[in-house]
Order: C-alpha cells, then sequence, then structure tokens
C-alpha cells in the first residue's frame, strides 16, 4: 500500500518525508527531488523566507545504488532559518520566557484560533509551526518520489496558473509547459502574466495579499485507477482530499466542473467514439469531465483546478483578540507571501503524483518496478477484448477474444 506522512515545524530543525509502498527498482536521486522542492521556492510574490532557505532532501533510507529497495524511503529537509530560533524551537524546556518568542494575538484565517482551544495551548506558536505551508517543503520531496514512479509509467505531471485575483489568463490550446516554467508566475499567458505580477506590487506596497486559481495535469494516466464501488475508492474524491489538505486550498473542481453547471446537459458530458491512439479501443472527444467518470480515470488526462484564498498575514493586521488579555488587537504578524498561488502548483503537482501513485499501485500492484509493468501490460493487452471487431466475432462484446490476445 502506498502511503506518506511528513512531520517537521515551520521553525524546527528541519522537516520529514516517509515514503512507503514504492516497488524495488525505480531509478530516484536526491537530485531530482531537489529540483521538484527548488520550483516550489519560487514564484512571483513569495516572502524573503525563500531566499534563506535553499531546499534539498537527503535520502536517509529505502534507496541503494540509486534504485528504490522496496522499504521505507525517508528523506530530511534541513531548515536553514533554525540556527535564528534555536531557542524558541528548543525541544528542551526554555527558562526565559522572552527567548519563546511566544505569539498571543490571534491571526484571523490561520489554525491559531480553532488550535489555540483545541490542543489547550496559551501559546499559539505550537499551531502555528506546524500549520505552516513549510510543511509543503516535505510534501513536495515524498511527491516528487512518487511522480519518479509514474514518469516510469509515461505519466506527467504539469500545473500552471489561471487566475490571481480577477486576472484571468487566456489559456492556449496547446500550453508551452517550459515557458511555464520560465514565467515569474507559472501563467500561459505571457500579458495576463504582467497583470497578474503588477497586482501582487500592488498588495505588497498596499500591505494586502492576493489568492487565485491554478490548474494541475495529469497526462498518461491509463484508464481504470479509482472505482464507483466504494466512497473512499473514488479517484477524484481523493484528488479533492489531496488537494484541499494544501495549505489555503478552499475549492477544488475536477474538469469544467463548475461552467459545466451552466450548461445544458447535451452541451457538457463529453462524447464517446472508437479511437486507435492508445490501448483503449474509444475515448472521448472532449474532456470536460477532466479525466474522471464514476470515480475512475477513464483515459484521457485528468485535470484538477483549485481556489486559493489570499494570503492571511496582512503587514498591515486585521484587528482580533490577545489570548492573554482578550482586548481588540491587531493580528500578530511575521514575515510572509504576498500570493502564493505560483508555488502551490508545484505542491498540487506533488499531490496528484501521490493520490496516482496509490491508485496505481492499487490497480497494478507489485513489489518490483518488473513486476508492476508486467500487470499493466496485461491489463492494457486485456482492453484488446473490447476492440469491436473482434469483440462482435468473438459474440460478445465482453468475451475475451483469442485472435486480440495473441497479437
Ligand atoms: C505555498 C504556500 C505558501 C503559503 N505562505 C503563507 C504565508 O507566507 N503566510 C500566510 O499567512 N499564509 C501562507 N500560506 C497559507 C497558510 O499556510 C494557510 O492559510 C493557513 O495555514 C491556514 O490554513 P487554511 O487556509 O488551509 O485554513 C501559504 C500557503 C501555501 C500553499
Amino acid at each position: 500500500m502506498f502511503r506518506y506522512f511528513t512531520a517537521g515545524e515551520s521553525h524546527g530543525k528541519g522537516g520529514v518525508a516517509i515514503v512507503e509502498g514504492i516497488p524495488a527498482g525505480v531509478p530516484i536521486s536526491e537530485e531530482y527531488i531537489e529540483k521538484h522542492m527548488r520550483r516550489r521556492q519560487q514564484g512571483y510574490g513569495r516572502g524573503p523566507r525563500q531566499q534563506l532557505e535553499v531546499d534539498r532532501a537527503e535520502i536517509l533510507s529505502g534507496v541503494r545504488h540509486g534504485l528504490t529497495m522496496g522499504s521505507p524511503i525517508s528523506m530530511w529537509v534541513e531548515n536553514k532559518d533554525f540556527v535564528n530560533w534555536t531557542e524558541a524551537m528548543s525541544v528542551a524546556p526554555v527558562d526565559d520566557e522572552a527567548k519563546t518568542r511566544r505569539v498571543t494575538r490571534l491571526r484571523p484565517g490561520h489554525a491559531d484560533f480553532p488550535g489555540v482551544f483545541k490542543y489547550s495551548q496559551h501559546d499559539v506558536r505550537p499551531i502555528l509551526e506546524r500549520s505552516s505551508a513549510r510543511e509543503t517543503a516535505a510534501r513536495v520531496a515524498a511527491g516528487a518520489v512518487a511522480r519518479r514512479f509514474l514518469e516510469e509509467f509515461g505519466i506527467e505531471i504539469h500545473s500552471h496558473v489561471l487566475t490571481i485575483a480577477t486576472i484571468k489568463a487566456k489559456v492556449p490550446d496547446q500550453i508551452d509547459w517550459e515557458a511555464v516554467e520560465q514565467s515569474p508566475v507559472r501563467c500561459a499567458d505571457p500579458e495576463a502574466a504582467k497583470a497578474m505580477m503588477a497586482h501582487v506590487d500592488w498588495c505588497r506596497d498596499n500591505g494586502n495579499t492576493a489568492g487565485g486559481v491554478f490548474e494541475v495535469i495529469a497526462t498518461g494516466v491509463p484508464v481504470g485507477l479509482g472505482s464507483h464501488t466504494q466512497w473512499d475508492l473514488k479517484l477524484d474524491g481523493l484528488i479533492a482530499q489531496g488537494m484541499m489538505s494544501i495549505q489555503a486550498v478552499k475549492g477544488v473542481e475536477i474538469g469544467t466542473g463548475f461552467a459545466n453547471t451552466e450548461l445544458l446537459g447535451s452541451q457538457v458530458h463529453d462524447i464517446i467514439e472508437p479511437w486507435t491512439g492508445d490501448a483503449r479501443p474509444f475515448h472521448h472527444v472532449t474532456n470536460r469531465a477532466g479525466g474522471i467518470e464514476g470515480g475512475m480515470s477513464n483515459g484521457e488526462p485528468v485535470v484538477a483546478r483549485m481556489a486559493l484564498k489570499p494570503i492571511s498575514t496582512l503587514s498591515k493586521p486585521l484587528p482580533s483578540v490577545d489570548l492573554d488579555t482578550g482586548d481588540v488587537v491587531q493580528a500578530h504578524y511575521e514575515r510572509s507571501d504576498i500570493c502564493q498561488v505560483p508555488p502551490a502548483c508545484v505542491i498540487g503537482e506533488a499531490v496528484m503524483a501521490t493520490v496516482l501513485a496509490k491508485c496505481f499501485l492499487e490497480k497494478f500492484g507489485g513489489d518490483h518496478l518488473e513486476e508492476t509493468r508486467r500487470n499493466l501490460r496485461g491489463f492494457l493487452e486485456g482492453l484488446n477484448t473490447f476492440r469491436p471487431k473482434q469483440a462482435m466475432a468473438a459474440g460478445s462484446r465482453l468475451a475475451p477474444n483469442p485472435e486480440s490476445e495473441r497479437r
């Protein structure tokens, strides 16, 4: 079973990721993981923390001579900033309260309010340290392992920014992913990108923040990942849960989910036609469903769109209350991003990778990469039995056709 965990506090010693269930024999390197972690650190609107950290994951276990061993893969992500927080984040008790950097002014839009009550804390720091999106450095490391596995099967994952505030990208039919990587706001529309950056500048100058919408697209996903048979096996449900767990994501759409509500059924549903382009005997002419029907991948690209609220921490803080006194005060301010939509794309890719890897391994299994490959090949060969001519000849569309099996 594929699963992963992360641990670590924003200003603690570092983060940890443990990835379990990746078969043996998958080529992986620290450089590969680092490349994706660096992508997460980029983006117009990031705060000063990203200049301080140069994220990399040191692999502690599960990989030998460049190949996974089938055992848990554990990774360590150091926080360079910890040197400035040794006492505030000390494991051992600290006598001098002034050195603990205690926070008492609750920050609206953060985990602070429910967290202090739930965990009975008279200091917000134990809550804010873990709820911080710094956690996603370790999550992207875990996602990179899943992604490397998926690449072995031709599955690729991309992402781009659709909107920042009210500025909407005009998305070309064919997205130039290299150009998106070069765009400071990960936007496929250079004109919109300029306007987005100007808006981020305006927010910075005015003590404000911006949110937006980003899209994650996975291509090469075989038909049949996920299942319609139980609520917690549905691929769209798993993607939504994973994406919603990204800090500040407040909405998830599969395909053109929300726009579909304004159309007629006849305009929405993707027509099916015969197909010889891949192992499937049929495909869909369009992909408004975002590659998922009935909780299962249908072989079209899997597309998810996520809505991010604007960053909660404002340099012109909102009114709030002080935990100690109950007085109305300005919320606590700690250095912060202005806009997180571009880096959230990369985190969304990581989440997509982990969900697809989990469902892929549930469908095809295998303790070694070659075993997984054989299982996938067998499944895809089985699709031949649905090729219309042979199936008709066999008298049933479902009966296996010995003719096609021989090919
Ligand atoms: C990449 C990324 C960076 C973020 N950076 C910040 C930040 O610098 N300041 C901030 O207040 N919130 C930031 N957030 C959002 C908060 O972590 C998030 O809003 C908060 O933990 C509350 O969780 P919730 O919004 O999911 O309810 C960031 C989110 C992401 C995805």
